[in-house]
């Protein structure tokens, strides 16, 4: 029993989501603290294996046992699990912070369903308030980061960090997001980023979201 009121909400709604796990299924499994405490607890259900979306979270799977299957290798999913650093009314979410967004969107576009775990400080009205993660290969840093400068973003170079994929992150500030779907594809649109933090493209099926009184589901469609 932990006594940090965060890592209790993270840990209810990972609890909450072992119910939506069908035994016998390849589960598409994200990255970050809240699918941390998934991860402890699906031993408890019988998947056949994993999809991993980074290699920490590729790592910890393993060393419970469990199997991890190439995407290539199983088509698509039926249902990825995951965290998000914002979400919003419509399940369009803002996500990695921990710098795993290329391969969670991947994971996440291959797959029919997506639950998001959330504590409720994770709820927006609009997204933008956490900056934008994205993901440019290395000689692009500069340009790219002109680029948002000229969107009104205030793009700040992740020092010392390289994605799975051997690239460099902008984290991006101030970004007003009036339309997430539209924005994705905008900053998709700038030669050399590989990515982008915004999930509306990709966005969730699903919350679970925690706070005081509990885990809240809330269907998106
Ligand atoms: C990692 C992510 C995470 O899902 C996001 O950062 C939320 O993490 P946490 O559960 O630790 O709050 O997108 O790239």
């Amino acid at each position: 029993m932990t006594t940090d009121p965060k890592l209790a909400q993270k840990q209810a709604a990972a609890k909450a989501a072992l119910a939506h796990i069908d035994s016998g299924i390849i589960l598409g499994v994200g990255t970050g603290s809240t699918v941390n405490c998934l991860i402890e607890l699906l031993p408890q259900v019988r998947i056949k294996g994993a999809v991993a979306s980074s290699q920490v979270t590729e790592d910890q799977l393993r060393k419970l046992g469990i199997e991890i299957f190439d995407l290539n290798q199983v088509g698509s999913l039926d249902l990825y699990i995951d965290g998000a650093d914002e979400i919003d009314a419509h399940g369009n979410m803002i996500k990695g912070g921990g710098g795993a967004l290329t391969r969670e969107k991947i994971v996440a576009a291959a797959s029919d369903e997506f639950i998001c775990m959330v504590d409720d400080s994770k709820i927006v009205d609009r997204l933008g308030g956490f900056p934008v993660a994205i993901e440019v290969l290395p000689q692009a840093r500069s340009y790219v980061a002109r680029e948002l400068v000229k969107l009104g973003g205030e793009p700040v170079y992740r020092e010392g960090f390289v994605t799975d994929y051997g690239n460099v992150i902008l984290d991006t500030y101030d970004l007003i997001i009036e339309d997430a779907a539209a924005f994705e594809a905008r900053l998709n649109n700038i030669v050399g980023v590989v990515c982008n933090g915004i999930f509306a493209a990709q966005s969730a099926d699903l919350m679970l979201k925690a706070g005081a009184d509990g885990v809240q589901t809330v269907k998106f469609r």
